[in-house]
C-alpha cells in the first residue's frame, strides 16, 4: 500500500452523485454545487449537507430554512463546475448559465428543469451548523424527470475529476434482510 495524505479521505469517501442546490433569497434564486452530502435515515428520509459559511447559500438556507437538492446528468458536467465556482454574490446564475426553472411546491427554492431529479427541502436540525456546517435536512418531495436522455450521474473525486456512472448491478434477490423498506 502506498501512503497518501489523509486529508485526501475525501476524494475516496465521496461516491453520491454531485449535486446542486438552489435557494431563494427573497424571490432571487441561487445555485451551488454541492458533494458533501449524506443521507441519514428513511423515514421520514433525511439528508446531511455541509454548506459552509464562503459559500452565499449558507445565509439564504440559515435564513429561510429551505432549499432543493438536484441531481445533474452527465450533460450539465461542466456547468457543475462552473456554478461552483461563483457566486451568488455577484452573479445571477440561473442567467449566466441558462438554467431553466420549475416552480416547487413546499418551498420558495426552484426547481432545476435541466436536472435527473429534484428534492424539495426544509431545514430539520442546525445543531451542528456550528461547527460543522452541517445542516440536516427532510426530503419533503421528490421530482423525477423522465424526460432527461443523459442519466448518467457525475460522483467528484476532487480537484474537479468526476467518475461517471456507468453500468447497473441487479443483487436486489439477495436483499432478504430488508424487503420493507421502501
Ligand atoms: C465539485 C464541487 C463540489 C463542491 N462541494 C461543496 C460542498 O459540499 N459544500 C460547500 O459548502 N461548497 C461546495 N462547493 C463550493 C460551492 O459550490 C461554491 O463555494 C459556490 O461558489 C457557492 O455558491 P454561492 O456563493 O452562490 O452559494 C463545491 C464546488 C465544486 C466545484
Amino acid at each position: 500500500m502506498k501512503e497518501v495524505s489523509a486529508l485526501q479521505t475525501y476524494r475516496v469517501l465521496e461516491p453520491g452523485p454531485i449535486v446542486m442546490v438552489t435557494t431563494s433569497d427573497r424571490g432571487k434564486p441561487n445555485v451551488m454545487t454541492m458533494g458533501f452530502h449524506m443521507m441519514i435515515q428513511h423515514a421520514p428520509p433525511l439528508i446531511g449537507c455541509i454548506i459552509g459559511p464562503w459559500d452565499h447559500s449558507f445565509e439564504t438556507i440559515l435564513a429561510t430554512g429551505e432549499c432543493v437538492i438536484a441531481v445533474p446528468g452527465l450533460d450539465l458536467a461542466e456547468t457543475v463546475v462552473d456554478v461552483g465556482n461563483c457566486s451568488g454574490d455577484s452573479v445571477d446564475k440561473f442567467q449566466r448559465f441558462g438554467l431553466r426553472t420549475e416552480k416547487a411546491k413546499e418551498v420558495s427554492a426552484p426547481l432545476i428543469a435541466d436536472c435527473l431529479v429534484n428534492i424539495e427541502c426544509v431545514v430539520v436540525d442546525r445543531r451542528n451548523v456550528e461547527p460543522y456546517n452541517l445542516f440536516i435536512l427532510e426530503a419533503k418531495r421528490l421530482w423525477v424527470n423522465e424526460t432527461r436522455k443523459e442519466r448518467r450521474t457525475l460522483h467528484h473525486r476532487g480537484d474537479g475529476t468526476f467518475t461517471v456512472d456507468g453500468g447497473t448491478l441487479d443483487l436486489k434477490d439477495r436483499m432478504v434482510k430488508w424487503r420493507h423498506l421502501p
